[in-house]
């Protein structure tokens, strides 16, 4: 069978397949991962820093061959299972099928051997990188009392990976000719003390005698009028909930110091995600999709206004973690308009085609409606007009700095 590792999980397998993780050959089990957290060591001794783990979600058998795709579907390794826990932590040994060539700066990530072939046996310092070096006299002054030439390693994993790389190339322009720098894919720990062992292990991997940790990365969000934000609109169909998200766009698009992306239940269901049905599975899809426009439109600063009926808590917190995790903020705001008003107005005549059966699964009537609890923003539209809500709305905005 073929499975697709998250992001952690492909980073940790690429520096499984160029040897960084050398003794390691393959993905921890159980008793392992409990060794290494115990004392350091898997469980046949050898010592070793920090979890590595994969998690496959469909049942596998020992001996089973799992070919492990990158995202674009390449595959890039086949494991061999050793064991599944209950809870899909799957471990086993791996063979790579393919070398990893996607992502910036690929020329830059190289396998140990390659990298102790070009030191040639020369002593090296080794920093490793998940932010700019704000002071290079210590690294410079370290490098001259060993002799040794300096290998920067910029900790190149996920979303800040590709500036802590053009951070590396700016501070190579400021040191000695032959520094060399190697673009490592890898992905923090949780605790502290065993990230740095692990990046001392990565450093003695690429051949380094010594090893400097860089500063921790000081993460300085931007104001939050030039952040990107996501305004998710949730409730009941006729709950008015488009138009507010529409008149809100509007008011934005008039005050003009915001670029706006406006995704719409129903628009968006015209095209984006049209043929997909009201099934829990489509609904899921549906607004994973929105959530995915909308947080490619924050990623870079834009604002986008949401407003599907999005019934599912689990996907709507699916969908604040991915805008959260570009760098951007995520708004929910609950219309909260209750059923039987939403009901009484049946704007569209819809409710009353449910009720008598022409609309199966219909929110609110026969399928279900979850009430967020984690709404930013709750505004029930029974007593107050379409202009009122929006100036509520567009009050949070203003409070909380997005807009000006
Ligand atoms: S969601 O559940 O996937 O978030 P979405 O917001 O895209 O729903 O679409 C909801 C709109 O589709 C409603 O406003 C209504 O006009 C229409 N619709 C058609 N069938 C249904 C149904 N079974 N349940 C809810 N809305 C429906």
């Amino acid at each position: 069978m073929e499975w697709t590792p998250d992001a952690r999980e492909l980073a940790d397998l690429e520096l499984l397949l160029s040897g960084v993780f050398e003794p390691l050959t393959g993905f921890l089990g159980h008793d392992d991962l409990h060794s290494v957290h115990e004392r350091g060591a898997l469980a046949d001794g050898t010592p070793w820093p920090a979890p590595v783990t994969l998690h496959v979600s469909a049942d596998l058998s020992p001996g089973d061959e799992v070919t492990l795709l990158d995202p674009e579907g390449l595959p890039l390794a086949a494991l061999t299972v050793a064991a599944q826990e209950p809870d899909g932590l799957t471990s086993g040994p791996i063979k790579g099928l393919g070398t990893p060539e996607h992502g910036p700066f690929a020329r830059l990530r190289r396998t140990p051997a390659d990298v102790k072939a070009e030191l040639g046996g020369r002593p090296a310092l080794a920093v490793t990188m998940r932010g700019p070096l704000d002071d290079l006299s210590e690294i410079v002054a370290t490098a001259k009392e060993l002799d040794a030439l300096i290998m920067l390693l910029p900790l190149s994993y996920g979303e800040p990976g590709p500036a802590v790389v053009r951070a590396a190339l700016r501070a190579k322009e400021k040191l000695p000719e032959d520094t060399i720098v190697v673009s490592v894919p890898l992905a923090p720990r949780e605790e502290p003390e065993i990230d740095l062992e692990l990046r001392e292990h990565v450093a003695t991997a690429y051949g380094a005698a010594e090893h400097l940790a860089g500063p921790d990365p000081v993460h300085i969000p931007g104001p939050p009028h030039r952040r990107g934000l996501v305004v998710f609109f949730t409730g009941l169909s006729g709950s008015g909930k488009s138009t507010i998200a529409r008149g809100l766009r509007d008011a934005l698009l008039e005050l003009g110091s915001r670029a706006v992306t406006y995704l719409d239940g129903d628009v968006v269901r015209h095209l984006l995600s049209k043929g997909l049905t009201f099934s829990k599975a489509d609904r899921d899809l549906n607004i994973r999709r929105i959530g995915f426009v909308a947080a490619e439109a924050a990623r870079h600063g834009g604002l986008a206004v949401c407003a599907p009926i999005a019934p599912y808590a689990a996907t709507r917190e699916e969908v604040r973690e991915m805008v959260e995790s570009v760098g951007a903020d995520f708004l929910l705001v609950h219309v909260a308009t209750p059923l039987e008003e939403c009901e009484r107005r049946d704007r569209k005549g819809l409710y009353a085609k449910a009720r008598a059966g022409l609309i199966p699964e219909f929110t609110g009537v026969s399928d279900p409606y979850e009430e967020p609890d984690d709404a930013e923003l709750v505004i029930d539209t029974t007593h107050i007009s379409i202009d009122a809500a929006v100036s509520q709305v567009l009050g949070a905005l203003r409070s909380g700095g997005w807009v000006r």
